[in-house]
């Protein structure tokens, strides 16, 4: 889709070719609609309708009911930061002080400028691609936005930070081809991005959950964030936004780390002293618990280990075991049922015994093909269990367990 195709799309004409293709594109027939859409309108305004209409059903699972009057382009839907964690970062930028003006630098379809806006927060948005930052001011006026987010074509360089209260910038971290991985390879790259954001009294760039800690500037705070389960990404926050809590003192970490999860809004930091805390390791016992992506991303296992009286089953992998019945909101708890050293044919008798018919299989520290080892067990039975493939002290083992009854004990961990 070129510029002036979206552009035709925002007219009368193209809206009612945009209805038309929503409506040709819930038949799912493809050949139909096309067809249909070409009889009544122009080849290329009939393409771009296709597409959008075809956009706003894929976005349906990150935008939600708003996605029916957005807009976008494929690189811009994949990009875009999901709604609730774009929101979580909005409010604590307004928690963070009562500030009127924002820089988006580098604003895509405007995932991260709608939900500033709905914070109440003025934005000033950018993006250097013509037709992205046309999809994002269509996308601010569709959902009556536009009296506080003005969005223009720029480069992120070109904006004065300090002319902001906050500057925010998400950069680009795929081509078109592919995604990127490499800070360097990030547009703009992570170190301009943070000279950028260093220039404003507050600051908060996107970045990926596996970003190397050493691209984290000292007194920074950085933030990982898990959705219902899944460690989504990770944000570094700069001058009066990072903290309010400090890192914890003379240790290897210079900046606070955050690990948050969604949507309970639930977060957790590093506690005083947190990083000398060196998890006993030991062996399996009555509970095993899977601690939440972000707190592993912000290596706060060991805390979440000492909260509820746990231990490592092995040092460089992120399981706990403990005997005490304790839960936690910050990891899954299992029940441990039987523990046996790795062998296909051991487990498969195991549960045979047991008439286990559905596993849900779990693994850290292992190099088992999983779905391979599904089809290798050959199932059948009545009972359901989860199985842990793991490694403990250096061997394979598997874990057989069950989903922990409530427990007696709440872990205290803020
Ligand atoms: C990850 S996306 C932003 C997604 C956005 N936060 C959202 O939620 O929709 C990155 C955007 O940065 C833009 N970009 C890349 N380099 C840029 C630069 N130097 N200046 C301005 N924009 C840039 C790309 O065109 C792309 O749209």
């Amino acid at each position: 889709m070129n510029l002036d195709a979206f552009l035709e799309l925002l007219t009368s004409r193209g809206q009612a070719a945009l209805a038309m293709a929503a409506e040709l594109v819930s038949r799912d027939d493809p050949v139909a609609a096309a067809t249909a859409l070409r009889r009544d309108h122009p080849a290329d305004l009939a393409a771009a309708a296709l597409t959008q209409a075809r956009l706003r059903a894929r976005a349906q699972a990150k935008f939600g009911p708003d996605a029916e009057r957005m807009y976008f382009t494929p690189d811009g839907l994949e990009q875009a930061t999901r709604p609730e964690v774009a929101a979580h970062r909005a409010h604590r930028i307004v928690a963070g002080a009562a500030r009127v003006s924002v820089a988006d630098l580098c604003c895509g379809i405007g995932g991260d400028a709608i939900e500033l806006a709905r914070a109440g927060l003025g934005v000033a948005a950018v993006d250097r691609d013509p037709l992205t930052a046309a999809v994002a001011r269509a996308n601010v006026d569709a959902l009556g936005l536009s009296a506080l987010v003005q969005v223009g074509t720029a480069e992120a360089g070109s904006v004065d930070p300090r002319r902001h209260d906050v500057v925010f910038l998400d950069p680009a971290r795929r081509t078109s081809a592919r995604r990127v991985f490499d800070p360097m390879s990030y547009s703009p790259p992570l170190p301009d991005a943070l000279a950028m954001a260093a220039a404003a009294r507050g600051a908060c760039l996107k970045v990926a959950p596996g970003l190397p800690y050493t691209f984290v500037p000292d007194g920074a705070e950085a933030e990982w964030v898990s959705h219902r389960g899944e460690v989504k990404e990770a944000a570094i926050w700069l001058g009066d936004l990072a903290g309010p809590e400090t890192a914890p003192e003379g240790t290897e970490w210079p900046f606070l780390r955050r690990a948050t999860m969604l949507p309970s809004g639930m977060t957790l930091t590093a506690g005083p002293g947190s990083s000398e805390q060196i998890p006993q390791i030991g062996p399996p016992g009555r509970f095993l618990y899977e601690p939440d992506g972000a707190a592993i991303r912000a290596h706060l296992v060991a805390d979440i280990a000492a909260s509820v009286g746990g231990r490592l089953l092995d040092p460089r992998i992120a399981y706990i075991t403990g005997d005490e019945d304790v839960a936690t909101p910050w990891a899954a708890r299992y029940e441990v049922a039987e523990v046996m050293p790795f062998s296909l044919k051991r487990l498969r008798a195991a549960l045979r015994e047991r008439q286990v018919g559905t596993v849900t299989l779990k693994k850290r520290g292992s190099a088992v093909d999983i779905e391979r080892l599904r089809r290798d067990l050959r199932l059948s039975g009545e009972n359901s269990l989860t199985v842990v493939l793991t490694r403990i002290a250096e061997k394979p083992f598997a874990l057989l367990c069950t989903a922990a009854a409530p427990a007696k004990h709440a872990a205290s961990l803020t």
